[in-house]
């Protein structure tokens, strides 16, 4: 594992962002695991710049984000898809048609329906060729996707129940009323992210101080599911300084260490 330290939030997306285009350089027909929240709209955004004035080509890519609220359809403003268009599909030349986002209206009621679409979400990510990047944030416990802690670490795409305090840290999105934040959804499981042939983790903050010292220098628990990214072959984890404040040793600026 690679660990990135970066001055800021703008250093650690710019950061992002040169691993992720560099992979669409030499793979136009790439594969890209994407993730929302608030933590790589900055890559984003930089993915744009790079389009409007590199000419970095999306054409051929294909996209597989990891999770959707149960109950929120596409053109909610807080759902992943409205986000995903928001913030970076509509900006860039990606075709629609290679976009892959979990949906938020499968049947909930009916449990042979939902576990259908989450197998078919596998399967089209294996179809595709497997994922060549997974882009990752992490929740201040520790979550990736919406794996929450106690997420089995061998997990494939399926409807998990979002615990209290992701619900609570995700209200300010939802005006501030947690009894708004839904209390489901699809994700895909912590296998599934595995299997990516590289992993792209990235945390900004000092609520994010603890999550990563535990991911990076911690025991590998289901407890904080991101710790698993300690066994994968090929995970950068770039962070800004005060997500990166709780690490061990003498992180300067700039300080890439590999653990
Ligand atoms: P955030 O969420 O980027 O909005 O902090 C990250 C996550 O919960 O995975």
């Amino acid at each position: 594992m690679l660990v990135v330290v970066k001055e800021n939030y703008e250093e650690m997306s710019k950061e992002a962002a040169r691993v992720v285009s560099e992979i669409v350089r030499s793979k136009p027909s790439a594969v890209l695991g994407l993730a929302t929240g608030s933590t790589p709209i900055g890559l984003y955004k930089e993915l744009i710049r790079m389009h409007k004035e590199e000419g970095l080509d999306f054409s051929k890519v294909t996209t597989f984000n990891l999770d959707e609220y149960i109950g929120l359809p596409p053109t909610h403003p807080q759902s992943y898809h409205y986000f995903m268009y928001e913030n970076l599909f509509k900006e860039i030349n990606v075709d629609e048609r290679y976009i892959n986002i979990p949906s938020g209206m499968v049947e909930f009621s009916d449990i042979n329906k939902i576990n259908k679409f989450c197998d078919w979400y596998e399967e089209e990510i294996k179809r595709a060729g497997g994922i060549d990047v997974q882009v990752l944030g992490i929740g201040a416990n520790g979550h990736i996707g919406f794996n929450e802690p106690g997420s089995s670490l061998g997990s494939r795409t399926r409807v998990k129940t979002l615990t209290p305090s992701t619900r609570q840290d995700n209200a300010r999105f939802f005006d501030g009323d947690v009894t708004k934040v839904p209390k489901y959804a699809i994700t895909m499981g912590i296998g599934t992210i595995m299997d990516s042939r590289m992993i792209v983790l990235l945390a900004s903050g000092k609520n994010k101080a603890k999550a990563i010292k535990d991911t990076v220098e911690g025991a590998i628990t289901a407890q904080v599911p991101a710790s698993i990214v300690q066994m994968h072959r090929k995970a950068i984890v770039i962070v800004d300084k005060e997500a990166g404040s709780a690490l061990e040793g003498e992180f300067e600026e700039f300080v890439t260490e590999f653990k």
